[in-house]
């Protein structure tokens, strides 16, 4: 009887196709990225950070017929997502599986040489954060593992096992910008040599009972950001995707970059402010754009989102 209903069961969903089934994460920010990308104008794009389509699929909706929209992102799972959301619209794209910090892969395997218009939304997306196989989030138990990419091997776990007690202070200190970086460290350290600390939910625990909360955010966020952004080198993929973007985009080109921690926010800006004092072009908004209070609201992820574009100068 059960076989029955799972037949039925199966046949229905294939009928309505997994993809409607599937936890998407919802795009922050549409409507100001389309302002600054105005995709109905180019012909080559490309979403450097692809995740489950949200974004790739405003853009698609958007572009010409003759336009081509390359969606990119490191983690080969969410593109199987994004990849039947994006099928379904009638326009051409491509999908790439590569780290944007190497734009000559992506750009080889689209056979596109420059781009109009470039987005990368940074950081995690809730398909990935949610899933606690993955372990990003220490509200669920988890594999201590935080790769977003299956081409990583180190994992979270491998760090906080195995780097010193001064390296892993500095790492939560600097890429957590967390003040309790050296007692964390401490008692990561005193903990790993009586066993070894597996999960998201230990780790969390020996944060936790430090008592080192600092207004409303949980003690754990920073060195949970801290450990994510080494094990994926955020900082290192975001600073050569920056130096190597300018060989790729046409004249008149629109980069559009959506950061969620003041350390990426700050590398974009420094990448702006050098192309500007370049004369490569001219920085859109002088302030970065914020998410409306309503969007927060109906999305609290995208509170801490700010979106800076740049307009590449346009041939004379
Ligand atoms: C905030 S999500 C993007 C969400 C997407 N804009 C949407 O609307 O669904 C960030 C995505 O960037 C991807 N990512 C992070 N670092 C990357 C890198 N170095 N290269 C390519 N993709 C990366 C992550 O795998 C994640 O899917």
């Amino acid at each position: 009887m059960s076989s029955v209903i799972s037949a039925r069961y199966m046949t229905w969903a294939f009928e309505r196709s997994l993809v409607d089934f599937a936890p998407v994460h919802e795009p922050v920010m549409v409507e100001e990225v389309l302002e600054a990308l105005r995709p109905e104008k180019g012909r080559f794009f490309l979403d450097a950070t692809c995740g489950t389509g949200g974004h790739s699929l405003a853009i698609a909706e958007r572009i010409s017929s003759e336009a081509v929209l390359v969606s990119n992102d490191w983690d080969r799972s969410v593109l199987e997502i994004a990849k039947e959301r994006l099928l379904r619209q009638n326009k051409q794209i491509v999908i790439t599986n590569f780290n944007f910090a190497s734009l000559n892969n992506i750009s080889a395997a689209s056979g596109i040489r420059k781009f109009d218009g470039v987005l990368a939304d940074l950081g995690l997306s809730s398909f990935q954060l949610d899933d606690p196989r993955r372990g990003f989030s220490f509200q669920s138990e988890g594999i201590l593992d935080m790769r977003m990419s299956d081409f990583l091997s180190l994992t979270a776990r491998e760090l906080v096992n195995t780097l010193s007690e001064q390296e892993l202070a500095r790492i939560i200190s600097t890429y957590g910008e967390e003040k309790k970086a050296r007692r964390i460290a401490r008692a990561i350290v005193k903990r790993r040599a009586k066993q070894p600390i597996s999960t998201t939910r230990e780790l969390a625990e020996i944060i936790e009972k430090l008592g080192v909360r600092r207004g409303r955010i949980h003690p754990a966020t920073r060195t949970f950001q801290a450990l994510r952004i080494a094990v994926n080198d955020e900082l290192g993929n975001l600073e050569r995707f920056l130096s190597n973007l300018p060989q790729f985009v046409a004249p008149g080109a629109r980069v559009v970059i959506i950061s969620f921690h003041s350390l990426e926010d700050r590398l974009v800006k420094r990448a702006f402010k050098a192309w500007a004092k370049e004369k490569k072009g001219r920085v859109l908004f002088k302030k970065p754009l914020r998410p409306s209070k309503e969007e927060v609201s109906r999305n609290p992820r995208a509170r801490s989102a700010k979106l800076r574009s740049f307009i590449f100068e346009s041939e004379r």
